[in-house]
């Protein structure tokens, strides 16, 4: 019998979910030095100066170490933060020890919205992603809001490129992907 897609999904973002939060407190540090190692090479090579990341939650690899290591390095840290607008869409803002924190709707803590803070999209050089799951081919399934497929557009024209961050037991065979799906150019695992 043919599963519909979107229960496949639902399906696969919960099993993986599960593993993730199964994962111990050595998994998870030996992940945040590894991945921290591996992304801080990509930036050195690339010599990127603008990156975007995330606060980690539910079992995400911790991105505390990369931020703060690209702090000393005076390398600027941008996290995503819901559009006040444009339902669907994210706005990436400068994160600093000084930057004001709320809990937008989702609970997840993100930059206070303030203008001034505000960077363009297109002149990040490296957009690390989270992600539920994802495959050999780069493709990527996430919590399901298709905020990172609405950034990712036609990243292949623009300036960054989207680099995941994941854990080994976030693999899967062949994701089922939509049209709207946005593979990555690059999986860091952990
Ligand atoms: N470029 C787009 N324009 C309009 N709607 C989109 C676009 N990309 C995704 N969506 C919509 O977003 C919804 C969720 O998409 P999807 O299940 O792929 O989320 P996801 O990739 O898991 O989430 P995220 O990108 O936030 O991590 C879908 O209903 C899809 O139609
Ligand atoms: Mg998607």
């Amino acid at each position: 019998m043919n599963i519909p897609i979107q229960q496949q999904r639902q399906q696969i973002r919960q099993q993986i979910r599960q593993s993730r939060q199964n994962l111990t407190a050595l998994e998870q540090q030996k992940a945040e030095q590894n991945v921290t190692q591996q992304a801080l090479q990509l930036i050195e090579t690339r010599k990127a100066r603008h990156i975007a990341l995330y606060l980690s939650f539910d079992g995400e690899i911790s991105t505390k170490k990369l931020i703060e290591n690209l702090w000393q390095k005076k390398i600027d840290v941008y996290l995503p933060v819901l559009h006040p607008f444009s339902k669907g869409h994210l706005l990436f803002l400068k994160y600093e020890t000084s930057t004001p924190m709320i809990k937008n709707k989702f609970g997840i803590i993100e930059p206070k919205l303030d203008v001034t803070k505000v960077f363009p999209t297109q002149k990040l050089d490296i957009i690390f992603t989270p992600l539920v799951a994802f495959d050999k081919q780069g493709n990527r399934l996430g919590m399901g809001g298709g905020f990172y497929d609405r950034t990712l557009q036609n990243w292949q024209q623009k300036h960054f490129i989207p680099v995941g961050l994941a854990h080994a037991c976030q693999e899967v065979e062949q994701l089922p992907v939509e049209i709207w799906d946005i593979p990555l150019a690059q999986i860091l695992i952990g």
